[in-house]
């Protein structure tokens, strides 16, 4: 049977094909590049998915029954783990080599609008630094302090690798060693029509693929092998972040600690929510399992219900920082498919009509699948979350400049607010209108300034402490 013949076979049954409409004008290496696609769709799972079968959870019902989670508080005044303890476990963690980071810079940046991988955006207010090097400098900054190495696994994604792997050659990958840094790529779903559940074209020999969300990370972990180089390594938990907060306190010894002392397979930092609509997901406890239900998917009563004290019920913001054990790791990688299931959104996909045409719909068309690591949560034991200062490190960004929150601007103005109160910490009187920015290379907190001579320090312009 000819190729053209075997792939109708396949997928006329199912309403797809369509997706052999341009053969005829294909030449050889096209048709190859199509098939190779056409092969790698499981069409069951997305005629599921799109079906609504698995459109998933009732998220009203659920958040009706949802209350606070576990937390430690920053207000708790005999907190059930002291933070002195935690401090000395995560440090000595971080000292005997067991930690190693997963940075997640897969996301396409899309509502940031920055035509490049988002962690090559420049958001230093005074260097301009981009996330990347700030987010690198300071795993560099941690190994140096603890004396020993942390190596960095950084998932990528279709659209993000190339481009990532060349710019972070081009930088020597800001001083981490070629064996410190694993880039790896995660995989990819199709879109489907949301009216015809047909899968979309985004060229004639090619279909539409979109990273299959951070949830994507479990199977390219295993793909890649990484599981086991963690375990070579000596690794025994994984501090896990994102690409866009500029202020998150890399391998922060505390968190690593309450983790450690909690003995959870999985914890995550938590953020006070400053109104019911945060746009941050939620940290919740359901059936007596911690959970995060999006802000896109939680009910607005059940997000404005208070307590007696007039309070959020629902306080706890999803700050996209976790630790978590590489035994966890081991133990939910084979039944990934059971625990990670497809959040199905509905969103603009541009596409190649019948009559080759590429359409940019103005309004949702179509259906992408996503999987998100934090549904892992409910699988953990003993899950801990952790309230952090949102001023001193949370800071993402996510909205192009003008927007009402996470801009670029927003970020800048709180990292210059929170250096310059380290180094006025250390008696450096600086200005309040001066723009101030510190290195992780020279400091990852306010301590870390301490004795340090800073009596020559020029103030008479913007200040970058680079060491
Ligand atoms: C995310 C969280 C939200 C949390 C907020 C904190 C999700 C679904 N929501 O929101 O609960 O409160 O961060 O800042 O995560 N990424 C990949 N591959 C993908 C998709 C995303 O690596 O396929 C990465 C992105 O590069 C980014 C991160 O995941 O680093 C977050 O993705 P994004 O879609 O921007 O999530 P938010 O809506 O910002």
């Amino acid at each position: 049977m000819k190729a053209r013949e075997r792939m109708l076979a396949k997928l006329e049954p199912i309403g797809q094909q369509h997706l052999l409409q341009f053969w005829d004008e294909l030449d050889g290496s096209q048709r190859t590049r199509l098939c190779d696609d056409i092969a790698a769709v499981d069409f069951d799972l997305i005629a599921r998915l799109a079906g609504g079968q698995s459109h998933g959870e009732d998220w009203a019902e659920l958040a009706a029954r949802a209350t606070p989670p576990r937390a430690l508080r920053l207000a708790d005044v005999n907190p059930v783990i002291d933070r002195v303890e935690a401090r000395k476990r995560g440090a000595a963690a971080l000292a005997a080599g067991q930690v190693g980071v997963i940075l997640v810079a897969g996301g396409q940046g899309t509502r940031l609008g920055f035509p490049h991988p988002k962690g090559m955006f420049p958001v230093g207010p005074v260097s301009s630094a981009t996330l990347f090097q700030i987010l690198i400098e300071s795993i560099v900054a941690t190994r140096r302090k603890y004396g020993a190495a942390v190596p960095l696994y950084l998932m990528t994604s279709p659209a993000t690798d190339a481009e990532t792997r060349e710019y972070l050659a081009a930088v020597d990958r800001f001083g981490l060693t070629e064996s410190e840094l694993h880039v790896f790529c995660q995989g990819t779903m199709p879109a489907v029509d949301a009216a015809t559940g047909r899968v979309l074209l985004s060229d004639r020999d090619q279909l539409f693929r979109a990273p299959d969300g951070h949830g994507g990370l479990i199977e390219a972990l295993e793909r890649a092998r990484l599981i086991d180089d963690m375990h070579a390594r000596g690794l025994k938990h994984i501090y896990y972040m994102q690409v866009d907060n500029p202020l998150v306190r890399v391998c922060d010894p505390t968190f690593i600690g309450s983790h450690l002392l909690a003995e959870s397979e999985l914890s995550t930092q938590v953020l006070a929510k400053q109104s019911p609509l945060d746009r941050v997901g939620n940290v919740v406890t359901v059936d007596g399992h911690m959970r995060i239900i999006e802000y896109s998917d939680l009910p607005d009563e059940a997000a404005e219900r208070r307590t007696a004290d007039g309070s959020l019920e629902l306080w706890a913001g999803n700050c996209a920082v976790h630790v978590l054990e590489v035994a966890f790791l081991d133990r939910v990688v084979t039944k990934r498919d059971a625990v990670l299931p497809y959040h199905v959104a509905h969103k603009r996909v541009p596409y190649i009509d019948e009559s080759g045409e590429l359409v940019e719909p103005a309004e949702p068309n179509a259906y992408k699948f996503e999987r998100f690591v934090f549904d892992l949560l409910p699988e953990a034991e003993r899950p801990l979350a952790v309230e952090i200062d949102v001023a001193e490190e949370f800071a993402p960004v996510k909205n192009p400049p003008g927007s009402d929150m996470y801009t670029p601007e927003a970020s800048q103005q709180q990292m210059i607010a929170l250096h310059r109160d380290w180094l006025r910490s250390v008696g450096v009187d600086v200005p309040d209108h001066l723009p101030v920015e510190i290195s992780p290379l020279a400091a990852l907190e306010a301590l870390d300034l301490a004795g340090r001579d800073f009596s020559g320090l020029d103030l008479s312009g913007p200040v970058y402490v680079k060491k």
